[in-house]
């Protein structure tokens, strides 16, 4: 054996000496990364750890199929406190729509172009929002919010509805709202009506 395999030799046996102990120390050490929630009491109550604990969509009541003319656009916030969202019953049936002839729908009321509001331009006869003041695109409410014309390139996204003894409720969104990394965060939950 030369000089050079002794050096190597050992080098390679104090590395490995040294990867066991390294291994070991970590193993040991008991580490465990700090939790929010590690407090006797319990976090506070706050928007943000109420949002934080939000892993699905609410069941919110948003309105009644007997009170929802021909014609009309309500407006209301879902899933979080103004997120603005527009409910309406468009000439003829729709992709997504609830009632007994599927012309109810509900969808964001921001456009998903630059976040200028929509709800002012629906025009449920039409069966379009649009085009919207800041750059025209319209949308088409009975083909789940698609571009039809104009600057936007996301479909406007369409609130999911269940309907319950002439109840409409929200029970989700299909595409993410303008403005927003995710529909459930950075911001207050509007409470579920199934928890009341
Ligand atoms: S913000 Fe609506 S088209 Fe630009």
């Amino acid at each position: 054996m030369n000089n050079n395999e002794g050096l190597s030799t050992s080098r390679r046996r104090l590395l490995a000496t040294v990867g066991t102990a390294g291994a070991a120390s970590v193993a040991g050490c008991g580490f465990q990364a700090p939790r929010a929630d590690d407090s006797e009491d319990g976090p506070a109550e706050s928007p943000t750890s109420r949002v934080d604990g939000l892993e699905r969509y609410p069941r919110v009541r948003v309105g009644s199929v007997d009170e929802l003319s021909d014609g009309d656009v309500e407006t209301f916030s879902y899933p979080l406190d103004g997120t603005e969202n527009f409910l309406t019953r468009i000439g003829g049936e729709a992709w997504g729509g609830v009632g007994s002839d599927g012309r109810i729908v509900a969808f964001s009321g921001i456009c998903t172009h630059m976040g200028c509001p929509v709800q002012g331009q629906v025009k449920p006869a039409q069966e379009m929002a649009g085009p919207c003041s800041c750059h025209y695109t319209s949308f088409d409410l009975s083909k789940g919010g698609l571009v039809v014309s104009g600057a936007a390139t996301t479909d406007l996204p369409q609130v999911r509805l269940d309907v319950e003894d002439g109840d409409i409720y929200a029970t989700g969104i299909d595409g993410l709202v303008y403005g927003y990394r995710n529909n459930l965060r950075d911001g207050t939950p509007i409470d579920d009506a199934t928890e009341e």
